[in-house]
């Protein structure tokens, strides 16, 4: 059964293989260590009520970890919601994993404020899919940020009104 909850430092290790397994973020020049470093020092701003503060929700199929979403209540603009890094294992794809893991970042970040961002690069047609699947829309392209020659795309969800931007 897939069952979904937050991340712990014990986690950190399968997510960050599920991460450095897929070619796509060999691109990014993303490295296991480097996997594993932003993955802990994620938990380790757990502590305190800081705004940047990261979150780490991970699905299980059984006792396996299938897949991770990493996100912050604040990380746009230091105001609303930003996922930053989501993956599932190759062999768990196309199952719903993803939806989940994206259901469960939103319902959390959907009660501090109304919008949630993210940015997926220009290449990553699979991934764009998925989030306008999710109703995300393109609300902006940022060239040359991650790497060199590669457009990242802004993506944007919102729920909510002019009004409650005022609680984010
Ligand atoms: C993107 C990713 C997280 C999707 O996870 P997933 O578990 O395969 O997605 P789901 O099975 O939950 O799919 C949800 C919806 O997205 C859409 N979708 C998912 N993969 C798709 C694809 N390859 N092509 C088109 N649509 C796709 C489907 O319409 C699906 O809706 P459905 O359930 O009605 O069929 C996964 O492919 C992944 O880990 N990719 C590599 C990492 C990555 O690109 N991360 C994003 C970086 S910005």
């Amino acid at each position: 059964m897939l069952t979904m909850r937050r991340g712990q430092r014990s986690d950190v290790e399968a997510c960050a293989r599920i991460v450095v397994t897929d070619p796509l973020w060999r691109r990014y020049r993303l490295t296991l260590p480097r996997a594993r470093r932003v993955l802990r020092e994620a938990m380790g701003r757990r502590v305190g009520r800081s705004r940047d503060r990261a979150e780490l929700a991970v699905a299980t199929l059984g006792r396996s970890v299938v897949g991770f979403v990493l996100y912050h209540l604040h990380g746009t603009f230091h105001s609303s919601g930003y996922v930053r890094w989501i993956a599932v294992a190759t062999q768990a794809r196309g199952r719903g994993v993803g939806r989940a893991l994206m259901r469960h970042a939103e319902a959390h970040i959907f009660r501090t404020g109304p919008n949630v961002f993210l940015t997926v690069s220009d290449f990553n047609r699979r991934a764009q899919f998925f989030y306008r699947t999710l109703g995300y829309r393109n609300v902006g392209a940022i060239p040359n940020y991650v790497i060199p020659g590669i457009t990242e795309l802004l993506y944007r969800k919102t729920i909510g009104s002019i009004t409650r931007r005022r609680k984010e």
